[in-house]
Parts: structure tokens; sequence; C-alpha cells
């Protein structure tokens, strides 16, 4: 018989169109694999679809809030049917910038230097802060958001128009700059994957250096490094996914500057579209983008 695959993807959050793009590969390669497949909005009727089709396995494909920080998670735990990578409490933790880079912290991991803003305090004051803290230029971006919306790089020039459009936000993350190299590992369960290397030609590695193939961010893998250095950043990844408590596939992103390496997040749905990076880091050690996702069918029904 063949086995029943719910995707879940779509959803409310600014990376829904990315959601629907992993939503339909994943769907793809395992059509092709003899699963019924039915894709799924995480709307109203979520759970009369659950219901009514009793999938096996639930695929996971969303992305951004609502669909990678618990929420989700807490529902699909409900139906206790097995879903795809991290839990509740790991998802929530990881989608949480300023949490997660506090326990990076206390775990000796290393990531830029940060404040947290909640529009309650003049501009001015907080210019000093960071001047204090941190110095121009900085990054300012949601604390919960992905795929780079609403990130934005600061000068003492153009920090006030950025804070105005960021204004929605109940609190915000100013971060310390670093320039260098960005790197990126995959984790696989309890195993470290790959890294990757992205150059980008835009200023740096926002939402159209992402997605859009014409804006030709440059991938490279192997990355061009001392073995040591790799199995170094390999290692914080792993040491990341591990103490926040991350299931199935994770993705780290780093910053490499003067010999040393920062990381900004762990992501716990890593996007799985044509230009991803985790599907293009299993190719490269030889675990087809069939075999990735169906790992990753298999490790949901795995403990939690
Ligand atoms: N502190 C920083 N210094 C330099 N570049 C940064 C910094 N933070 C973010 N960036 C750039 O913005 C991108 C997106 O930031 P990230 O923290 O990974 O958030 P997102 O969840 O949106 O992917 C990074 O891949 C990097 O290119
Ligand atoms: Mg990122």
């Amino acid at each position: 018989m063949k086995k029943k695959i719910l995707i879940l993807s779509g959803g409310i959050s600014k990376e829904r169109l990315i959601s629907l793009d992993t939503g339909l590969q994943v769907a793809k390669v395992l059509k092709k694999n003899d699963y019924e497949i039915k894709i799924s909005e995480p709307d109203n009727n979520l759970g009369k679809h659950i219901n009514q089709f009793k999938p096996k396995v639930i695929f996971n494909a969303l992305h951004g809030q609502f669909g990678e920080d618990g929420y989700i998670q807490t529902i699909l735990e409900s139906f206790r049917i097995p879903y795809t990578h991290s839990g509740v409490i790991a998802s929530s933790i990881a989608m949480d910038k300023e949490i997660s880079k506090k326990i990076f912290i206390k775990n000796k991991i290393n990531t830029p230097k940060f404040i947290t803003y909640s529009f309650n305090k003049k501009f001015s004051d907080l210019i000093n802060e960071i001047n204090k803290k941190l110095k121009f230029p900085v990054v300012v971006k949601p604390i919960n958001e992905g795929s780079s919306v609403n990130v934005y790089i600061c000068t003492k020039k153009n920090i006030k128009k950025i804070l105005n459009l960021m204004k929605s936000y109940k609190k915000i993350m100013i971060e310390e700059f670093i320039g260098g190299r960005e790197i990126q590992v995959a984790v696989m369960g309890d195993k470290k994957l790959g890294a990757i290397e992205l150059k980008p030609k835009r200023k740096f590695y926002d939402y159209q250096a992402k997605y859009n193939t014409n804006a030709k961010t440059q991938h490279i893998i192997p990355v061009e490094m001392p073995k040591n250095k790799l199995d170094e950043v390999m290692n914080m990844a792993l040491k990341a996914h591990k103490v926040i408590g991350c299931k199935g596939v994770t993705r780290s992103d780093f910053k490499f500057y003067k010999n040393k390496f920062y990381l900004l997040e762990i992501n716990t749905q890593p996007g799985m579209t044509k230009l991803s990076l985790v599907p293009e880091i299993a190719a490269y050690n030889k675990i087809s983008f069939k075999e990735l996702i169906e790992w990753i069918l298999k490790d949901a029904s795995s403990k939690r």
C-alpha cells in the first residue's frame, strides 16, 4: 500500500512563497516514489484534512512565523502523528534570535555582539548605546523572521530611517556588522553533513540574493578552507543543533572574518527549493534529494 504523506506548506508568514515551493519540490520527488501525497495549508481545515486523509507522516514544509516557531508543532503534537523537523521547544527557541543567541553564548559558541530595541527609548539614546557597545555599521533585523526579510546594514546616517521602517515589530535586534565570508553548515540528525560558501553579488545575502536566480549568488562547494577550520565550523553547527535540542535537518548560518566564525542563527526548517542549500550540500555528499527527503520522513517517526 502507498504510504500517505501530508505536506504542510504555504501559511501566513512572509516566507509563504518559498514554503509553497519547498512543498512542491517535496511532493514532486515523493510522487515518483509511490507515496500518496496531499498538500495542505495550515488553516482552519487542517484538522479535517488530517482526519480524512489519515497520513502516516506530516511533512512540515512551512517556513517562518506559525510554521517554524513552535506554534504549528504544538497543533501537530495534538494529532499524535509524526511530523518532520524539530519539536515545539527547539523550534520556538531557534526562531527567536535573542533567546538562541543567549544559549549560543552560554555554550561558548561565538555569535556577533548584539543589543535589542523595543522602540521604548529615544533614538539618540539608542545611538549612544550602539556607539558604546557595538560601533557602526550595524545590522538591524527582526528577532523572529527568516529569509533576510527586513535585514538591513545600517550606518549612523541611515539607521533612523531603517528603524522607522521597522516600527511594526515589538522588538528588534541590532548586531555588530561582521565582514568576511558567508558559510552555511547542514546538520542531519547527529551528524555533520557539510558546508557551503555563498558569494552574493549583492551587498549581502539578502532576499533577492537568496531566491532570485538573476541576482546570481555564487555557491561554492567544497568550501576552500583548511580542513581544521572546516571541522571547526561544522563542530560549531553540530553543537548549536544539540544545545538548542533540534531534530532532523538544520542549517546554521555563519560569517567568517579574520579567521573567526560567528554563528548568526540556526534554521530548523531549511528550504528545499531548487536554489536551496541543504539539498545542494546533501548532493555533494552523494545524498540525492529523494534520499534526503526520505531520511527526513523516517527521522520524523523516531523519538522526539
Ligand atoms: N551581524 C551580521 N554581520 C554581517 N552580515 C549579517 C549579519 N547578520 C545578518 N547578516 C546578513 O544577513 C543575512 C540574513 O541574516 P540572518 O541572521 O541569517 O537572518 P535570516 O533569518 O533572515 O536568514 C545573512 O546571511 C548575512 O548575509
Ligand atoms: Mg539566515
